[in-house]
């Protein structure tokens, strides 16, 4: 009974957010990443830099590496997933784009990682265009966090 009242108030956010999708008619929305608005080429653009260069790794649906919070035998981690069951919606916008153009090692100095460096393979508009695609995934409360994340950390800096 309790799963089936779980699925019912699911299947209810989901229309609600059908109808607020058709209310805003056929595009999909925009969005802004390093206070820059995103509009749907370049995020259809980032769906084509992700299958290329990031779903190898990150998983063609986003879903992340197998047991992806358990080490590897290298002791490095695997690739978490960028939908909404992972932690990329926790960090800020800048974040993301430091730890895809310069690597991890870039946020936090002397970590070792698995994590490429695009810097010279994608252009800053390719990596720009890739965390939009990626944050067009994320349901609206992820979306909302990740929004107040990036705020608040512009602020700080
Ligand atoms: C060769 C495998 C590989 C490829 C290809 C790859 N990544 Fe990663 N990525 C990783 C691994 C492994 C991590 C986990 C880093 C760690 O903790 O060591 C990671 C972490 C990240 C993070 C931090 C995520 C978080 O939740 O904290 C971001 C952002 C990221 N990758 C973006 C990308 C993007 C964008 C692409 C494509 C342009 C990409 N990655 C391609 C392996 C890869």
């Amino acid at each position: 009974m309790r799963r089936y009242l779980l699925g019912a108030s699911a299947l209810a956010g989901a229309l609600t957010a059908l109808a607020v999708w058709a209310g805003s008619g056929d595009e999909p929305p925009s969005l802004t990443v390093m206070g820059e608005t995103v509009g749907p080429a370049a995020i259809e653009l980032g769906r084509e830099v992700y299958a290329e260069s990031c779903a190898s790794c990150h998983g063609a649906e986003l879903e992340g590496q197998p047991d992806w919070r358990r080490r590897l035998e290298s002791g490095r981690m695997p690739a978490p997933p960028h939908d909404e069951t992972g932690h990329t919606w926790h960090h800020a916008d800048g974040q993301l784009f430091t730890i895809t153009k310069q690597g991890v090692g870039a946020v936090v100095p002397g970590y070792e990682s698995d994590m490429p460096v695009f810097e010279g393979i994608l252009s800053d508009e390719e990596i720009i265009a890739v965390l939009a695609y990626i944050k067009s995934t994320w349901p609206e409360r992820e979306r909302a966090f990740q929004a107040e994340v990036t705020a608040n950390a512009e602020e700080g800096s």
